[in-house]
């Protein structure tokens, strides 16, 4: 299977209140970012230690969430005598190399982060363009398996050499790197300025927009960016090379419930890399519930690889859909709307577009873990948004059998 990737960035380029890590998937990544003035919290190997050992323990590696990243912050402010990046020895007194020994027997793989220019964004030590080479080969030889390239403190033109430059440098060093871009973001994300195809040759998966916040705004200003860019986002996408709209943050502070519902959603349409962003020792049951949402990941992670799309915008309802492998769905259905109002929306498979299939379609509410009924093209029914929420259903063509089997069950 074709890898699938992410990153994070340190977006208020306060190194001391930012601790990154990443999660990811079998072929997708997930992430996690912590922000948290307590020294502790600061990015060091006992935090990643102590994150990895969550991930082994509570049921998140064989979900699938096997990356775990550090972010910025991580390196001395200078390089060593002989060029290269150095941990902090006070937060990293072991090293990268024994890190990733530990994260490989918990069963995971390490990110790590370095910056395409003279500083990182957090104002660490940066990769330019004659030293490349030199910090592809000391992450290989730590046995890093992901490298988040960040793009602070260089021009259009360094980075149109320095990204293509490390694609090339880490496949140099023989060792299989994931490689997170976030070239594109830094272009405005957009053609013209950003060339989707040679992007989807050199990395794995770019961030071409700006950097999440911890709230409900932010989110829906992604979600927009992406419906309104659909056109050229969305075929640039497919199995080794993912659009990612930045880390989830479920789990966090900034969402409610349902909000948090309505992000997993889009970002599962959206076949975006589910990165987190929490620290896994302290998340709620609530937020941990929907992390671990088996039929939410199963959609995300969908073997296609066919990002989905917004196909109908009705008053401040946003209808998502995606399709999936064996004839398969998912619909999101979001309430963009902040007046307190649920809404309805009635619809059918006929008008969603789903008709291929004669005998119908099993229908599954993927949050509420319910299973609907079958339903033929005609059958309209009635769905109710909450405020800022989301409904998302999981269509199946009813002569597939035994697949809830073949994929253990989508509601454990
Ligand atoms: C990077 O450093 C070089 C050499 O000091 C300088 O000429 C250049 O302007 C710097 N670039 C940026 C984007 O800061
Ligand atoms: C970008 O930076 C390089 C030096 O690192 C310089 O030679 C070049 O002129 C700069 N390009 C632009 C467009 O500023
Ligand atoms: C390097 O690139 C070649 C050609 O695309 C590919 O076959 C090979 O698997 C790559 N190696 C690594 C380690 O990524
Ligand atoms: C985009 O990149 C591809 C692959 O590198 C290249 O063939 C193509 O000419 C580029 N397109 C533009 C408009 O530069
Ligand atoms: C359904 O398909 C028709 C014909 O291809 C198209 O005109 C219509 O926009 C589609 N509707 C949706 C909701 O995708």
């Amino acid at each position: 299977m074709q890898p699938w990737f992410v990153y994070r960035k340190c977006s208020n380029r306060s190194c001391d209140m930012c601790i990154y890590f990443l999660v990811l998937f079998a072929s997708v990544c997930l992430q996690v970012q912590i922000k948290r003035e307590k020294a502790l919290d600061i990015t060091s190997e006992h935090l990643i230690k102590a994150m990895a050992d969550q991930m082994a323990n509570e049921g998140w590696r064989e979900l699938g969430y096997v990356y775990l990243s550090i972010d910025d912050c991580w390196t001395k402010k200078q390089r060593d005598p002989n060029g290269r990046l150095e941990p902090d020895p006070d937060r990293f007194p072991s090293g990268i190399k024994a890190l990733a020994d530990y994260v490989h027997s918990r069963g995971l793989k390490l990110g790590i982060y370095s910056d395409m220019g003279n500083y990182t964004c957090g104002g660490y030590p940066g990769t330019t363009l004659d030293t490349i080479k030199t910090d592809a080969e000391t992450f290989s030889s730590w046995e890093v398996d992901m490298l988040k390239f960040d793009g602070c403190y260089s021009n259009d033109t360094e980075k149109a050499i320095g990204y293509p430059k490390m694609s090339s440098a880490l496949n140099a060093t023989g060792r299989q790197i994931l490689y997170s871009c976030s070239w594109p973001a830094y272009e405005g994300g957009l053609p013209p300025k950003v060339n989707y195809t040679q992007l989807g040759n050199i990395c794995n998966m770019w961030r071409n927009y700006g950097d999440i916040q911890d709230s409900w705004a932010s989110v829906l200003d992604i979600i927009k960016w992406y419906a309104v860019n659909q056109d050229v986002l969305q075929p640039t996408a497919g199995p080794g090379h993912w659009n990612d709209p930045d880390m989830l943050i479920t789990g966090d502070f900034g969402l409610s419930y349902e909000q948090s519902k309505a992000q997993l959603a889009i970002w599962a349409i959206l076949a975006a890399p589910l990165i987190m962003s929490n620290d896994l020792r302290t998340i709620s049951q609530e937020a941990k519930d929907l992390l671990q949402n088996r039929l939410l990941i199963y959609i995300n992670q969908d073997s296609l690889g066919i990002q989905g799309r917004q196909i109908m915008k009705v008053d401040c309802l946003g209808v998502w859909k995606r399709e999936l492998v064996n004839g398969q769905y998912a619909i999101a259905v979001i309430n963009m709307g902040d007046d307190g109002l649920p809404r309805p929306f009635t619809t059918s498979l006929g008008l969603l577009n789903v008709t291929q299939c004669p005998v119908g379609y099993k229908l599954y509410d993927v949050f509420d873990r319910n299973y609907l009924g079958l339903f033929n093209s005609e059958t309209t029914f009635n769905l109710k948004i909450n405020p800022s929420g989301v409904v998302m259903l999981f269509i199946q063509p009813a002569s597939v059998v035994n697949h809830m089997k073949r994929h253990g069950s989508y509601f454990g």
